[in-house]
């Protein structure tokens, strides 16, 4: 019986081109039919560029095969080795070596970049959007290309092409972080794309986040500056041993231009006159004599980072299922999936006419139902160049949408001429659940399509109206499900870096999103800026990362430490701003935070939570001192929790779901008796609701945890099982296809709730109650 390794990956990346380690840590997976069989020692080699063996190991006993150390000398920038691993068994056989993994690290230091942003020299009306910059230039190589690579980013989103064709096939790079801190930045293999003689670099620039309009309530433009700009680094290897780099900068062979992206925003779509194409301008030979020179921009090229997730693509395509007419008459596209992306169309048509396309994700009375969008228009505009079929989508922006309202089209809109793009960051699938019941897979689905639609480069709170943003609550209660559904080690790692460093900006406090575009417009509340303790701690049981635990640690103990300063003496953390039990599906549609477990209930119990995490952590990472300090402080909030919140008979001062849950599930109870008493008086107040759910953001992933810890099973499954509304299967008997932000975003008569906040895609009431499969919930 042999053993074989697959699947030999660095770090929480799927591929290897481009890291930003130095030193990546190595895991890989052991393939063999013995259930006995354990890892006893494994031995890595590296071979160099040319195949020769660079570096070996010994023999080294452990049976470690995730993120195993780096066992060789760090790595230089732009330096390619190829790994393997063999193990040995505890029979002492030896396995065969695996595939060679071809690894290659990024630029390590700023110094690596002799390439300058640079930026249009035209004027620009920043108070709104303006169309997009296209840049270009030409440049000659010699024969004997043997290698290049294509480093690159920009301050707003980008598009690249090389000599007619399009760079790699991510879409919106760089993504979103907290610019000013971190920017990241591509590595492509352009190899085979260069050739002997004169070749052409062109890019389109987009507002992206960067300085598109972001937030709700009119949000705000120029968030992280007015101008976009370019980052580009191609570097050529010879044949000979010689090299050559093609960088941005002032030099007047880059040209810029505006063209057919008329405008552009995440929010309000994209409107694109094809009319006002520059045909060929990626190719050589292109005459850009009218075009305009581009100037320098300062950015500080500390901020440049490797990505450590994936990124964002286009990841299916879904057919239209039916196209009919509103009763107003307007054309509707329904692809049966409330999903995130954008739709591509196929068109014949005369010049000059414009094609409308409105999305949404539910109908109202048979039209689009567009309120929910508040102030996103969702719409995107194409107008023909003519002449023959023109095939176009677009490149800087997304949708969240079922339904797509087509205005404009010449002729019978048919389903074959359009779909939707399915578009999110490109994780690794890892977990999968299947039952007897329709209604719950369903439900399954639907929260698996609620996490691709809002695992966008960040996790955001919903993916369609001005909003879509890194909302820590959200996450926070949907880290666990998310991590059981994705590998999501390499996205949320970047994703907690950004907390840390928001949080570093706002003293030990974490704002409510991440990145954040609110500045200090909302307090930190619990459960929302618990994200920084509990994420971190979910990943390191989920992936075995404790590198994670120990780059977060000083964002988890600055988080703890104040909340301590607010609690003060009382141990109690009864003060401040907070969401509360967001969305208790008894609070009026208008008031979210009006739960009926008090916030403070909430705020302590978190308070607790949270410390007992940076102990735990503090003892994964040796560091004792810490250890005990926050072990003596998470009992002493125990305490003050207890005496202030607790009956001596284990009844809670709010008589509600949510209270009992927190209390249950993070060990809140002092004595058995009591713990029993919470978890039977759960289940009454289950009974009593007729099994309806009565929890919001915070209850609800904990719920069924509580009541299977304390015995009652059947009250769970019932609870589970429910249909009616308020309850998780409800939607699902509505027709919804992903995770609703309430209880009933559609009420039982097909209209949608009233409340100014109301969305169909919303993971966070999706977070799988895992309970009942023995799985904590936290
Ligand atoms: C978001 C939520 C978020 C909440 C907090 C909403 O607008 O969509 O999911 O957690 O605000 O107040």
């Amino acid at each position: 019986m042999t053993t074989t390794i697959s699947n030999l990956r660095i770090e929480h990346r799927q591929d290897a081109l481009g890291i930003g380690a130095s030193q990546p840590r190595l895991s890989w997976t052991i393939n063999t039919a013995s259930r006995e069989w354990k890892q006893t020692a494994y031995e890595i080699e590296a071979l160099d560029a040319n195949g020769s063996l660079r570096d070996q190991t010994e023999k080294i006993e452990s049976d470690q095969s995730v993120l195993v150390d780096w066992p060789f000398a760090p790595l230089s920038s732009r330096e390619r080795v190829s790994v393997r691993v063999r193990v040995w068994g505890s029979n002492d056989n030896v396995s065969e070596w695996s595939e060679l993994l071809r690894l290659e690290t990024a630029l390590l230091s700023e110094t690596d970049w002799s390439a300058e942003f640079i930026t249009p020299v035209w004027d620009e009306d920043t108070t709104k959007s303006n169309p997009a910059p296209y840049l270009r230039r030409e440049f000659q190589l010699r024969t004997g290309i043997s290698s290049a690579r294509l480093y690159i980013t920009s301050l707003g989103v980008y598009e690249a092409h090389l000599n007619g064709n399009v760079i790699g096939d991510q879409v919106l790079a760089p993504g979103w972080t907290v610019y000013d801190e971190r920017l990241r930045y591509q590595t492509f293999d352009v190899t085979t794309m260069l050739h002997e003689g004169q070749n052409a670099i062109g890019i389109i620039l987009g507002d992206g986040w960067f300085r598109g309009r972001i937030g709700f309530a009119g949000g705000r433009r120029n968030i992280y500056g007015e101008h976009l700009a370019l980052l580009a680094q191609l570097e050529i290897q010879y044949a000979d041993g010689t090299s050559e780099r093609i960088v941005t900068d002032d030099a007047q062979a880059w040209r810029a231009v505006t063209g057919p992206i008329l405008m552009n925003s995440i929010y309000d779509g994209e409107t694109y006159d094809a009319r006002l194409e520059h045909s060929g301008w990626t190719l050589p030979g292109f005459n850009d004599s009218a075009w305009s020179p581009v100037r320098t921009v300062e950015w500080d090229l500390e901020t440049l980072e490797a990505p450590l997730g994936p990124p964002v693509r286009r990841i299916e395509t879904v057919a239209p299922v039916t196209i009919s007419q509103s009763p107003s008459g307007k054309t509707l596209v329904d692809f049966g999936q409330n999903l995130v992306g954008w739709v591509s169309i196929t068109v014949n048509g005369s010049a000059g006419q414009t094609i409308t396309l409105r999305h949404a994700e539910v109908l109202e009375n048979g039209e689009l139902g567009t309120r929910p969008l508040r102030f996103a228009e969702a719409t995107d505009r194409y107008t023909l160049k003519g002449g023959g079929m023109e095939t176009w989508e677009p490149r800087f922006t997304f949708h969240g949408f079922r339904y797509v309202e087509v205005t404009g089209w010449p002729g019978e809109l048919n389903p074959d001429d359009l779909h939707a793009v399915v578009l999110h960051s490109d994780m690794e699938r890892t977990g999968w659940f299947d039952c007897s019941d329709p209604l719950l897979n369903q439900f399954h689905q639907n929260v698996v399509w609620g996490m691709r639609g809002n695992f966008l480069d960040v996790p955001t709170d919903c993916p369609q109206r001005d909003e879509r943003l890194g909302w820590t609550g959200d996450l926070q209660v949907f880290s666990p499900t998310a991590s059981f559904l994705y590998d999501v080690g390499g996205f949320l790692q970047s994703w907690l870096r950004d907390l840390a460093v928001e949080q570093g900006k706002s003293n030990g406090s974490v704002p409510p999103v991440i990145p954040n575009v609110l500045g200090s417009a909302f307090g930190a509340g619990a459960a929302w800026a618990d994200a920084a303790t509990v994420v971190p701690w979910v990943l390191f049981q989920r992936f075995g990362d404790a590198k994670i635990l120990a780059d977060q640690f000083e964002s988890m103990c600055a988080w703890v430490d104040h909340i301590t300063s607010v609690a003060g003496e009382s141990r109690l953390w009864d003060k401040g701003f907070q969401f509360g039990d967001w969305l208790d599906p008894t609070a009026p549609p208008d008031k979210p935070a009006q739960a009926r477990t008090d916030k403070a209930i909430v705020a302590s119990a978190y308070f607790v939570h949270s410390t007992n995490l940076v102990a735990k952590a503090a003892e994964i990472l040796g560091r004792a001192d810490e250890h005990k300090q926050y072990q003596t402080l998470a009992s002493e909030a125990r305490a003050a929790f207890a005496r202030e919140y607790i009956t001596p008979s284990g009844r809670l001062m709010s008589d509600a779901e949510t209270a009992y849950a927190l209390s249950i599930a993070f060990d809140l109870l002092p004595t058995p008796e009591q713990r029993q008493r919470a978890g039977d008086r759960l289940n009454e107040l289950v009974r009593e609701s007729g099994y309806h759910i009565r929890t919001g953001f915070v209850g609800t992933p904990l719920i069924c945890n509580a009541l299977c810890s304390t015995g009652h099973f059947v009250a769970a499954y019932r609870l589970l099982l429910q249909q009616e509304c308020p309850s998780w299967l409800y939607p699902v008997t509505m027709g919804a296809t992903t995770v609703w932000e309430r209880w009933d975003s559609m009420l039982p008569d097909g209209s949608i709730n009233p409340g100014e906040m109301t969305s169909f895609n919303h993971y966070a009431l999706g977070a799988l109650p895992t309970g009942c499969t023995g799985r904590s919930a936290v």
